[in-house]
């Protein structure tokens, strides 16, 4: 996609990435893509805010040359220190610059870490002012949002945040990179989601209160480094992330997240009727097959539903462990305080309950109810789990 001029002398150089298949090496975003956004503003002194991803390198200066020569910009923005919008300082360190990077004092020690440079750098005190000419940039400290060091950047003469991490979301951006133009905001919306649990719901806290500090600032346009910028309705993100966060203490909307494994289709058998009982109760249900479903996108419902529904057969003496591992993986994201309850099949000997009790008591999930079964379940054990599901609904619907 060609740079996008956002404001007069406000330049958005982002590029999209449709090849990598794993961001941070963990979360799939082969489908859909990711950006790293990237912007430049130019006035009597020239900035960038934010880099790009070191394999981008080359296209991203290219780029950013078609509208500031790199010997004419004065000042790098590191807002976050993660390589997906640093990794392109690599190629600077190899040729003569007069720029100054400019970072928190965390990030100055970070870029001696990562990268070995120690020069030009020049740390900003959380609200410092940086005269540009006609505009001034403001740098708003914002730890563990998403790294102990990141910080956003405000421009004050044009209401724009730069939010960096924050804000941000999965997805290539479409041929636009503006809210108002984009024609599925129910997708981006929805990796925004994905990309808010996956990346950055272990810090909902320090988001919050980033959130909190930046009330009552004037802000027109969001400009984050990952998904669309948004003007038409910058509102719309912070009050997402803002709900999205506040999910971190536990609870969430009415509704199950349904997660089950099968080895040989007993415990499905029994899944398929615990699901009826709970639609028929009127619950939004989310049926995920724990073995065949990439934990990025189980998590967003684990932290939006606040009833799990747990169905995994007894393997090996403990729970299956395509269930468990998504669980653990909950556990490290500190998905707390839900409504659960389990079911599934034994062979000769019990033991997969017994072991999710374990691994859901620091999580502090209430197990409602228990249903087990030997080998494949009769009729009348479905029956069982019809009721179960009807039970589990009605805990789901009371606060
Ligand atoms: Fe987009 Fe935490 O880096």
């Amino acid at each position: 996609m060609p740079s996008v001029e956002i404001r007069p002398g406000i330049f958005w150089i982002g590029l999209n990435d449709r090849t990598t298949d794993l961001f941070e090496g963990i979360w799939p975003v082969a489908d859909g893509g990711v950006t790293y956004n990237s912007y430049v503003i130019r006035d009597q002194k020239n900035v960038i805010i934010d880099l790009t991803k070191g394999f981008k390198s080359d296209e991203y200066f290219e780029r950013l040359d078609a509208i500031v020569p790199l010997s004419e910009i004065d000042y790098i923005v590191i807002n976050h220190m993660e390589p997906d919008h640093t990794g392109a300082i690599r190629a600077l360190t190899r040729i003569p610059r007069k720029c100054t990077l400019l970072a928190t004092e965390k990030a100055r020690e970070m870029l001696a870490a990562f990268y070995g440079i120690t020069e030009n750098v020049q740390s900003v005190a959380d609200g410092e002012v940086l005269d540009l000419g006609a505009r001034k940039l403001q740098f708003v400290h914002a730890p563990f949002v998403h790294w102990p060091e990141t910080m956003v950047t405000y421009d004050i003469t044009d209401r724009i945040l730069f939010s960096c991490d924050a804000f941000g979301g999965y997805g290539a951006l479409p041929g636009t990179i503006f809210d108002d133009q984009c024609s599925d905001l129910v997708y981006y919306e929805r990796e925004a989601l994905r990309y808010y649990v996956n990346i950055v719901a272990k810090f909902s806290s320090p988001t919050l209160a980033a959130i909190d500090k930046l009330a009552g600032v004037p802000i027109d346009v969001i400009a984050p480094s990952h998904g669309l910028v948004w003007r038409r309705d910058p509102g719309r993100i912070m009050e997402l992330y803002s709900r999205w966060a506040s999910l971190a203490k536990g609870g969430g909307e009415i509704g199950v997240t349904l997660l089950y494994g099968s080895m040989y289709g007993n415990t499905e058998k029994m899944m398929n009727a615990v699901a009826q009982g709970m639609s028929r109760a009127g619950v939004p249900v989310e049926i995920f097959d724990a073995a065949r479903t990439h934990s990025s996108y189980i998590l967003p419902s684990l932290w939006t539903y606040r009833g799990v529904m747990v169905g995994a057969p007894t393997y090996e003496g403990t729970l299956f462990p395509p269930v468990a591992q998504a669980i653990e993986m909950a556990a490290l994201k500190r998905i707390v305080n839900k409504k659960t309850a389990i079911f599934g099949s034994y062979g000769w000997s019990k033991g997969g309950i017994a072991a999710f009790q374990k691994l859901v008591e620091p999580l502090k999930w209430q197990v409602t109810d228990m249903l087990e079964f030997r080998g494949s379940p009769t009729a009348d054990m479905l029956k069982k789990g019809e009721e179960l599901g009807e039970r589990f609904a009605a805990a789901v619907k009371t606060p």
